[in-house]
């Protein structure tokens, strides 16, 4: 797949088959995910995957996180679309069957929150562009990351900031593609 397709092809997968992809793909992509970009080419974004009891256990903290931060928002921003708080909820309460999480965290440095939060970012969309080459899918989420403290507690983290989680997996549905904004874009010095 050229980069241009899988930029526009990738998207937020919130339904998986279940499948179990080998841990030797996983290690694959996330060896390429890493040539990302870093600020002072540190090289800090740093990956947990998590399968099996723990993942369950990964589950239940996002149905948590759903139930105590995310629910009141949703009912507030889209007051008048239940379908979109209902699908949303069934994502938090299963994570889409994913047969393995992704965490991903920051590791601070004194170029200080800003780099090393872009940083982790540039390298999480690489790992979904290469999802989704393999035809893979993954939901890049920030969501359950209220519930840092107890993640970290369950796998034993210290001295790591979760930034995000990404469920992955063999999708199980097509999404639809949303529109592009325009105006995004201001040119100086063009004429
Ligand atoms: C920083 C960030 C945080 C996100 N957090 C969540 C999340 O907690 N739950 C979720 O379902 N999707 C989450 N998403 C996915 C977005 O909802 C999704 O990217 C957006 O709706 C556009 O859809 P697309 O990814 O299919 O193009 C997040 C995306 C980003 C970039």
């Amino acid at each position: 797949m050229d980069l241009r397709e899988a930029i526009k092809r990738r998207r937020s997968i919130r339904r998986f088959t279940g499948e179990l992809i080998p841990k030797d793909k996983i290690e694959e992509l996330l060896n390429l995910a890493m040539w990302a970009p870093s600020g002072m080419n540190r090289q800090k974004p740093y990956f947990i995957v998590v399968k099996g009891e723990m993942k369950d256990k990964l589950v239940d903290i996002s149905r948590k996180a759903f139930n105590v931060f995310i629910s009141k928002s949703l009912k507030e921003v889209f007051k008048d679309k239940e379908s979109v708080i209902k699908e949303s909820e069934r994502f938090f309460y299963t994570l889409g069957s994913a047969s393995i999480v992704i965490c991903v965290y920051r590791i601070s440095t004194v170029e200080g929150e800003l780099t090393d939060i872009q940083s982790v970012a540039a390298a999480i969309e690489n790992l979904l562009l290469l999802l989704c080459e393999e035809n893979l899918g993954g939901c890049w989420m920030t969501g359950p990351v209220h519930l840092e403290n107890d993640i970290n507690n369950m796998l034993g983290v210290k001295g790591k900031k979760l930034q995000a989680l990404i469920p992955v997996g063999v999708p199980d549905v097509t999404p639809p593609t949303p529109k592009r904004k325009e105006g995004r874009v201001e040119w100086i010095g063009w004429d």
